[in-house]
């Protein structure tokens, strides 16, 4: 019988103790120690001798990735494709944000008739699941619902539901709440999160059954004790965006089936989370008004074209030192643009507040929007419209020059797709200053 016993491990140096120390005597880092399992003579009886085999890459089979859809074509996308059986899958984001809702519409989607999905909850009791299951009219009814949060009890009940019924996929919301006896610590602490979650891996690699792992986010941004577990799952998805906003953003950080650039977009309506199949719609606004200070330009998600509205307000300031204030944007990002406004192409920005928006709760993270926030800009300061039916693209370098974007030709495919008759990019223009003449300057266009 192997015997276990636990000791207190730092995270950084490795150093070892019997009990829970604040410092590490090793590192001197302050709460590093996490209580962690160790089996005495008990992996080394599991072994047989000669089981270890060594493969020639030529004779490895390829059984070739079976791929359960979801249902829910915004989640299969971001995962590659659909759910793999037996990987296990981190949605990770703040408490309120749908998590709950997205995994309860998962399975439903995954429910078999002849097996069923097993959501776990350590959070809300099956009352307030029947609730939010009849608000989204989930008519899937083979979905089992257990409300525990000790491991040891959870694998028995999978174990035996398995044996009787088999899984389509298990649930468990949230990682956080669960807990082994094999250690101390409450629920949520690091040591306790790996343990659980590493025997709830097992369980789904063993038994080939797909497994989702709710964890939140804390303040700090970082996924509370989950985080320790991201070399353990095989895909991180995070979900995000504003609470009081209906718009919710799906993105893999991390994925070992599929890529990690790909954007699942959901909007959080009454009856749940509904899948925006065309987001390019989404947060261009009123595009055919022409006002001052607004542009559309043209993201890349992961390999997804994406139309978004660009606006600004640019006043005169009455402050010692003008505010520039963004959303959506970087502000040193914002910062830089101005200063390449003002020097490349003399807009005497330095007496004007500056205020940049990107409509619909989207953040730009790709210098490709670089032109289109300067000529918001440019277009507010002077109080000119764009024509709405042009699209802008490029990135703007410190000389003032316009450079290239990748994947451009899919981008201007995209925005002739939605209506956008005109498309300055790097292939038509080669600075800020000539594309500020073409758009702002020349009678002609600025009102056409
Ligand atoms: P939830 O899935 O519980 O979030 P999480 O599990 O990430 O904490 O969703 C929480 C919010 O979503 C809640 O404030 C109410 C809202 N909501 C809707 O707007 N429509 C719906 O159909 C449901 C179920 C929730
Ligand atoms: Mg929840």
């Amino acid at each position: 019988m192997p015997k276990t016993t636990t000791k207190f491990v730092c995270q950084q140096c490795g150093y070892e103790s019997a009990g829970w120390l604040g410092k590490c005597p090793g590192c001197g880092s302050w709460n590093t120690l996490v209580e962690t399992k160790f089996e005495r003579g008990g992996a080394k009886e599991a072994r047989v001798s000669g089981a270890a085999r060594l493969l020639r890459l030529n004779d490895i089979e390829k059984k070739g990735l079976q791929r359960l859809s979801t249902e829910i074509l915004e989640l299969d996308r971001v995962l590659g494709g659909g759910v793999v059986p037996g990987s296990v899958i981190l949605l990770a984001g703040d408490p309120g944000i749908g998590k709950s809702t997205l995994l309860l519409q998962t399975a439903a989607g995954l429910a078999q008739k002849t097996s069923p999905a097993v959501y776990i909850s350590g959070e809300e009791s099956a009352e307030q699941i029947k609730i939010r299951a009849e608000r989204l009219g989930i008519k899937n009814q083979n979905i089992l619902f257990l409300n525990e949060t000790n491991i040891e009890q959870i694998l028995e009940v999978l174990r035996k539901v398995l044996e009787e019924e088999g899984i389509s996929l298990v649930v468990v919301d949230s990682i956080q709440t669960i807990w082994t006896e094999d250690l101390g610590g409450t629920a949520g602490s690091i040591g306790q999160v790996r343990e659980s979650a590493s025997k709830l891996i097992n369980f789904a690699k063993i038994k080939r059954v797909p497994l989702f792992l709710v964890g939140h986010v804390t303040k700090e941004g970082g996924i509370a004790g989950p985080m320790v577990l991201s070399h353990l799952v095989d895909t991180i998805l995070f979900f995000e965006g504003e609470r009081f906003q209906s718009l919710r953003l799906l993105r893999g950080i991390k994925n070992r089936f599929g890529p990690t650039d790909e954007l699942g977009v959901f909007s959080m309506e009454e009856k749940g989370l509904i899948q925006v199949e065309n987001p390019s719609a989404l947060f261009l606004e009123a595009t055919e008004e022409e006002v001052s200070g607004k542009v559309v330009t043209c993201l890349m998600e992961g390999s997804r074209p994406l139309l978004v509205e660009v606006q600004a307000l640019v006043l005169p300031t009455q402050l010692p030192v003008p505010r520039r204030v963004s959303s959506g944007i970087e502000w040193n990002r914002l910062s830089l643009l101005v200063a390449v406004l003002s020097r490349r192409a003399a807009l005497p920005l330095s007496n004007f507040d500056i205020f940049v928006n990107v409509v619909g709760g989207i953040k730009i993270s790709e210098p490709a929007a670089d032109l289109a926030i300067c000529l918001a800009i440019a277009s507010a300061w002077s109080d000119k419209a764009i024509n709405s039916h042009v699209c802008l693209l490029g990135e703007v370098g410190l000389l003032g020059e316009i450079r290239m974007v990748g994947q451009l030709k899919k981008r201007i495919q995209e925005a002739k797709r939605l209506g956008f008759t005109r498309v300055i990019s790097p292939e038509t223009v080669k600075t800020l200053n000539q594309t500020i003449k073409i758009l702002l300057q020349a009678p002609q266009n600025s009102k056409s």
